[in-house]
């Protein structure tokens, strides 16, 4: 029986490819290049040839990954429970789906990853899965109990390791989960553990500490085309970039140089654990920042409000695994519609730690200085607003607060 087993090259996954192989299945590993820093993704393809894969995939979907999924996040400003920028949360629709792909080229019926039961990786991976080809079964060794059993803790796996040839890097592995992609990585567990417990300096990849940021700003203008990155200049040494993955990958070595973009919180897991997480997303932090204010320039105040209640949803549905669901795909489509006029430039200053808007100008601009002044007393130049009728709209919209705080004792006019 043939298994497409999503493949890191790291010690579990090792583990997992030969215990697989021990049980009698036929391995095709698939590695997916969403833009992990400094992976050498041929060694990857060597070591599981040597610990028995029949076939290696290594697939780069860094570009698809920044135009589907990290701009799609930043056009809706998703972000679950008020903080965390769902880096590992959109990414696994992505893998998921092309390993899909794959185990219906090689005419696979199993599909394995190395999440978890304990996380939210195990729904989003599977649920993708589901969705995608429910004909495919999902093996997940980390909820069988015989794998459980055998591989109690690291010194199992790694003495699993040394008696079936599979190399493990010398260098002692950190006391804590990394997940990494172009747009974020992310650390939990071990030392993390202890949510009363500070994080090492030591552990980051993509930013620099706020301290140890450059005391000069840098200042730099993000374009924006219907709610979608398109340009970005910098103001302060005139680099410009184009091109979904290009600008991105330049956004996040400016802001990561800035220290912008670091995180640690406590999140609520979907299977009702709590987490302690620690997560950077340089990019993605000053993207979330200019598009809000973009969208203050070009959005109407209702859309806005409704908007913000499918950006919410947006985030919760991604976090789930819920990104091939219909209900997704209806807010995506919202999201679409209400970035419409999203169109236009935010200037964003990134100076230690913090991505600072500085100026935005739009063509689909709703904004009318002649309207907003506090000098000009006379309405707008093209719009009828006569302050006098404020008067009569204070007094309709003061009606219920009378009515409700007279109860309270407050004297009420008649
Ligand atoms: N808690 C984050 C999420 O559920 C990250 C999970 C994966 N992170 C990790 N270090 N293994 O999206
Ligand atoms: C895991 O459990 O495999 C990682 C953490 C998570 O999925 O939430």
């Amino acid at each position: 029986q043939k298994v497409v087993l999503a493949y890191s090259g790291g010690l579990d996954t090792s583990v997992i490819l030969k215990w697989l192989a021990e049980k009698g299945f036929e391995i095709i590993c698939y590695c997916a290049n969403v833009g992990q820093e400094g992976e050498d993704f041929e060694a990857v393809r060597t070591k599981a040839i040597n610990a028995g894969a029949v076939k290696v995939y290594i697939e780069d979907l860094r570009e698809e990954f920044v135009k589907e999924y990290v701009f799609e996040a930043v056009k809706a400003n998703a972000i679950y429970e008020s903080r965390y920028m769902l880096g590992t949360s959109i990414a696994r629709p992505c893998i998921a789906k092309r390993q899909v792909e794959i185990a219906r080229m090689e005419g696979a019926k199993y599909v394995a990853h190395g999440a978890t039961g304990k996380g939210n990786d195990q729904v989003r991976f599977e649920m993708c899965a589901q969705a995608l080809d429910a004909t495919i079964t999902t093996i997940a060794p980390w909820r069988e109990p015989e794998f459980i059993e055998r591989f109690k803790g690291r010194s199992d796996l790694l003495a699993y390791a040394a008696q079936h040839n599979i190399p493990v890097s010398s260098t002692p592995k950190a006391n804590y989960s990394i997940d990494e992609n172009l747009y974020h990585t992310s650390y939990e567990s071990g030392m993390l553990e202890d949510p009363a417990c500070a994080y090492p300096e030591s552990m980051f990849k993509m930013t620099v500490s706020p301290e140890a940021a450059p005391d000069t700003p840098e200042i730099l203008r993000i374009e924006f085309d219907t709610g979608i990155p398109v340009k970005v200049t910098n103001l302060t040494d005139k680099t410009e970039k184009t091109g979904a993955l290009e600008l991105f990958l330049y956004l996040n070595q400016v802001a990561g140089r800035n220290g912008v973009g670091r995180i640690d919180i406590v999140e609520n897991r979907f299977v009702g654990i709590k987490s302690r997480g620690v997560y950077e997303t340089p990019g993605g932090t000053l993207l979330r920042e200019a598009h809000l204010d973009l969208e203050g320039l070009c959005l109407d105040r209702e859309v806005v409000r409704v908007r913000d209640t499918l950006s919410l949803e947006w985030a919760r549905l991604c976090y789930n695994g819920f990104w091939f669901a219909p209900e997704m795909e209806l807010v995506k489509n919202a999201m679409s519609f209400a970035s419409k006029d999203v169109t236009g430039s935010v200037d964003v200053k990134c100076y230690k730690g913090n991505a600072i808007v500085v100026g935005r100008a739009s063509p689909k601009s709703l904004y009318s200085a002649d309207l907003a002044s506090m000098e000009i007393e006379s309405g707008g130049a093209t719009i009828d607003y006569d302050p006098s009728d404020a008067q009569g709209f204070i007094r309709c919209n003061s009606t219920r607060l009378k009515a409700y705080n007279l109860l309270r004792g407050c004297p009420a006019a008649l």
